[in-house]
């Protein structure tokens, strides 16, 4: 009866384990790459939209991030080396990943990535030669998500909604730099933001300690990107030529 229990629960614990197995896949990296910060910076992301798990390896792993040795297949670079990924195993969720680093979306997240230290990696995908961004968020969300977390501080739009603080960007004028896209993809994790909002999945915890008077948000990456497909809508402001310092 006992082990008949024990056979039962054995089962239920890992049955659903089993079942994502097949999501999840090794990955080994070159140790410039782990040190840069940037796995902790795609991999939520990735695991986040396609539901794949990976596990980090030293070695043996499904897939392997490192210096382009001609195997595989080119996604990135920095300091004049090129790093592909490299398929070492059937597993179709390694396979999942290594399309999506080169797709437009991974190649935006690898280039958003902000390292502490050093320089930031730049596109090597074929496909990602053009600087362009495929938004695929909902920009009636976006526009919603805009005007209750974003303009208490931001202008969001060319009217009057939202007066935003005077010496914060207006979207319209961020709109008119380059990599709005890109901008639009990453402030959560860059100040003043981090202090009070977090995307699920992808930011630490809040610290305990907040101040009181700071009501945090979380937002999920869902609301993030409908934010970048607005801005997508979004007439850039007339800057008449003058410099926009970020
Ligand atoms: C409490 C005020 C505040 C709120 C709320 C706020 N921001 Fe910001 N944001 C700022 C300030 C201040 C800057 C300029 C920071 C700087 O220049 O160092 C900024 C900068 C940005 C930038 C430019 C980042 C870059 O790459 O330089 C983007 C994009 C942005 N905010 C988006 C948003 C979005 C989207 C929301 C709503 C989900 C939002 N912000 C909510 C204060 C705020």
């Amino acid at each position: 009866m006992r082990n008949l229990f024990g056979l039962a629960l054995a089962l239920t614990l890992v049955l659903p384990l089993r079942a994502e197995e097949a999501r999840e896949f090794g990955l080994s990296a070159a140790p410039e790459i782990v040190a840069s910060g940037l796995l902790d910076y795609i991999l939520p992301r990735f695991a986040l939209k396609t539901a794949r798990r990976v596990q980090l390896a030293d070695s043996g792993a499904d897939a392997r991030l490192g210096p382009d040795d001609g195997t595989g297949q080119p996604v990135m670079a920095r300091g004049g080396v090129t790093y592909a990924v490299t398929l070492d195993s059937g597993n179709p969720a390694a396979k999942v990943f290594a399309d999506w680093l080169g797709s437009e979306i991974g190649q935006t997240a690898i280039r958003a990535f902000q390292p502490e230290n050093g320089p930031p990696f730049e596109s090597a995908a074929v496909e990602a030669a053009a600087p362009q961004v495929t938004i695929t968020g909902n920009a009636e969300l976006g526009r919603k998500v805009a005007e209750i977390h974003c303009a208490r501080c931001h202008r969001v739009s060319a009217d009057s909604r939202g007066i935003g603080i005077g010496s914060t960007p207006s979207f319209p004028a961020m709109k008119a730099l380059p990599d709005w896209a890109e901008r639009f993809g990453r402030f959560y994790a860059l100040n003043p933001h981090p202090a009070f909002l977090r995307v699920d999945g992808l930011s630490p915890p809040f610290d305990p300690m907040l101040p009181p008077p700071i009501v945090p948000v979380t937002l999920s990456l869902d609301e993030v990107e409908a934010v970048q497909a607005y801005a997508a809508g979004l007439t850039a402001a007339d800057l008449g030529g003058e410099i926009v310092n970020r």
